[in-house]
């Protein structure tokens, strides 16, 4: 801790109040973990909150109370686990709504048999806390960060499930939602009441000279259904609502938040969770003139959150999710050599969105330039790679090179959104475009995997050809996901090809929010037929469980870095990692691989089995080569 520091913060007296109110079994643990992290908890929150640390001394004092409440099993995973248990390659991930998955936490249980068969080990359940009552944003609008909402059941029916998958071996991810809560949450309604200690939660202005100012620089996450970052409140004037105006944004500056949130945490933690999702991590600091995305403050709090995880639990891990193109990101994983921890996980959106492009296009350069670039991480942290999520596929992360600034030809991203929602003559995609209005350019895309990559529109033609190119377009995405670095991470129904959910359109409740379209109940009957085989759903579920098996069964992807080798053909993406070659065509043409890149002649294909004698992929093909000694040499 610098000297100016020390001089505003009494760390020795900080510590007594803190091990005063540890229990006795757990505070010599607790006080070495203090003595360890209570400088860079300290440095970060100085630099937050430099005026004074007075509500330091009671929040110490809660966080001492968590440590003591912390069950004995959670207690022995903090002391067993190793601080790169995410770099594991055999952790593959899956992301689900509870209700649509399951009903409810008690039927999510019953569902983890199912999970262990596609070989899951960490399991993202979207916004499951008390949500705000109407609309919630999918939950993530939050009322009560301290209650599973009733209608998925109870804290206990929390810590039962929790218990239950981490003898399954699934660790629970969930979300933290830290840039906002719903405007039913009752600090909203102490605020709308006059309380200026719960105004002080939030951004108000009594006019729109601030805002406007603050406008200036904002970008807009809604800008059809939410234009604008601000919302006219009774009572209140105008609050500060980057999401929907039901989300009011928390007012960071304020320490009492830092302490709230920081504490929803750890009880949260002593439930179960094992990593906390970080919602809409960019966000949470504000400062006129700036954009108020990925601000330095920002990355104070993570790593203050960070460090009160480091005392309190550490067996558990964050994860930002900040969609930002990837340069922006090596922040959120902090700088470890200078002592600033902050999350160990962080979704790799642009090589999701890069692959999306990839394929609209028939462009692997595409991909291949963001796995070029993609930046080194901490040892012990890794990327989240996924092909599709609750939202939609944001084009912002892309812009760069879209752009041509990357070292690549430009490509039209208004294409790309245009071709996956099928108003392209000849595209097969039933998506559709998110938040794009004439006047703000490309924004997102909707839809499930399936109903993108074709097959919606096969089976409901009838059309055997295409589903049979769309099953490798499907399988293709996945593919690339699961044989780099990272945690891949499954969307829930994407192992069986589950297409779009069309009824959203005509219920009110969710008419006027597309990302529905990619949010359908678990089809169940789909899950037996992933036995039957020959079927769409068993056709997906066996190919990316045989991924999954190589993937969990095969030395080279504990060790080995991914290096991409040169390939004239612009459709095809050539990776290779230690004595595994992976070679992908975006393209409906077959590609013939010609020069030195021979060497994988008399590699066996793990995929199907085969030897493979010439590099002839078929289109959308894939090939997962085992080079033998002659080949790797
Ligand atoms: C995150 C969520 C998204 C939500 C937003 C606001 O981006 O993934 O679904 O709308 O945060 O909470």
């Amino acid at each position: 801790m610098s000297a100016a520091i020390e001089s505003t913060i009494d760390l020795a007296k900080l510590r007594s109040i803190f091990g005063t109110a540890l229990a006795e079994g757990v505070a010599n643990a607790a006080l070495v973990r203090f003595d360890n992290i209570a400088s860079r908890l300290f440095s970060a929150l100085h630099q937050l909150y430099p005026e004074n640390m007075i509500w330091a001394d009671q929040w110490l004092s809660q966080i001492a109370e968590c440590i003591n409440a912390r069950p004995e099993q959670l207690k022995r995973l903090d002391l067993s686990r190793s601080a790169d248990w995410l770099k594991n390659p055999k952790l593959i991930g899956y992301s689900a709504y509870v209700d649509r998955f399951a009903g409810n936490l008690q039927g999510v249980q019953e569902k983890i048999d199912y999970l262990q068969s596609l070989g899951i080990g960490y399991l993202h359940l979207l916004p499951f806390l008390t949500m705000r009552e109407g609309d919630s944003d999918g939950g993530f609008a939050v009322k009560d960060y301290e209650q599973v909402d009733p209608r998925f059941g109870s804290n206990a029916d929390l810590i039962v499930l929790t218990e239950q998958l981490r003898s399954a071996g699934i660790s629970l991810c969930s979300d933290l939602v830290l840039n906002h809560c719903a405007d039913d949450h009752v600090w909203a309604i102490a605020a709308r009441n006059g309380d200026q200690l719960y105004r002080d939660f939030f951004y108000t202005f009594s006019d729109r000279s601030l805002p406007d100012r603050y406008e200036q620089h904002l970008g807009q996450v809604f800008p059809v259904t939410a234009p604008g970052n601000f919302s006219a409140i009774e009572s209140l004037g105008w609050v500060w609502t980057t999401f929907y105006p039901y989300q009011w944004d928390l007012n960071w500056r304020n320490p009492h938040v830092f302490a709230a949130m920081s504490l929803n945490m750890l009880r949260l933690a002593n439930m179960g969770i094992e990593i906390f999702r970080l919602d809409s991590t960019a966000y949470l600091w504000k400062q006129l003139g700036t954009s108020c995305m990925n601000l330095p403050q920002t990355h104070r709090i993570v790593q203050a959150l960070r460090a009160v995880i480091d005392i309190a639990a550490p067996s558990v891990a964050l994860k930002a999710e900040a969609i930002v193109p990837m340069e922006q990101l090596p922040p959120y994983f902090g700088s470890p050599e200078n002592h600033q921890h902050e999350c160990k996980l962080a979704y790799h959106s642009s090589l999701m969105a890069a692959c999306w492009a990839g394929l609209v296009t028939q462009r692997a350069d595409i991909p291949a330039n963001v796995i070029a670039r993609t930046p080194d991480l901490p040892s012990d942290s890794n990327w989240l790679n996924y092909v599709r999520c609750h939202d939609d596929i944001g084009w912002g992360v892309l812009s760069a090179e879209a752009h041509g600034q990357t070292g690549i030809e430009s490509f039209d991203l208004g294409y790309v959104s245009d071709y996956l929602a099928g108003h392209i003559i000849g595209s097969p995609a039933r998506g559709a475009s998110f938040q794009t209005a004439a006047d703000n350019g490309v924004h997102g895309s909707n839809g499930m995997t399936a109903a993108l990559v074709g097959i919606d529109l096969a089976l409901a033609n009838n059309d055997s050809m295409l589903l049979e190119q769309s099953i490798d377009r499907l399988l293709l995405l996945y593919g690339v996901m699961l044989c780099l670095p990272g945690i891949p991470l499954i969307y829930m129904g994407d192992e069986l090809a589950l297409g779009n959910d069309e009824s959203f359109r005509s219920d009110p409740s969710r008419a006027n929010e597309g990302r529905w379209l990619q949010r359908p109940m678990m089809d169940w009957v789909l899950t037996k037929q992933r036995n039957d085989r020959g079927t769409v759903a068993n056709r997906v579920f066996a190919g990316l469980k045989k991924m999954i098996d190589i993937r969990c069964s095969n030395l080279s992807f504990i060790d080995a870095g991914v290096s991409l080798k040169n390939v004239s053909q612009l459709p095809v993406l050539f990776l290779q990692r230690g004595n595994l070659q992976f070679v992908f065509n975006f393209s409906a043409q077959p590609q013939l691989i010609r020069l030195g890149q021979t060497k994988s002649i008399g590699s066996i294909d793990l995929l199907s089995g085969q030897l493979i004698d010439s590099i002839d992929i078929p289109a959308y093909g894939q090939y997962w080569l085992q080079m033998n000694d002659t080949t790797s040499a």
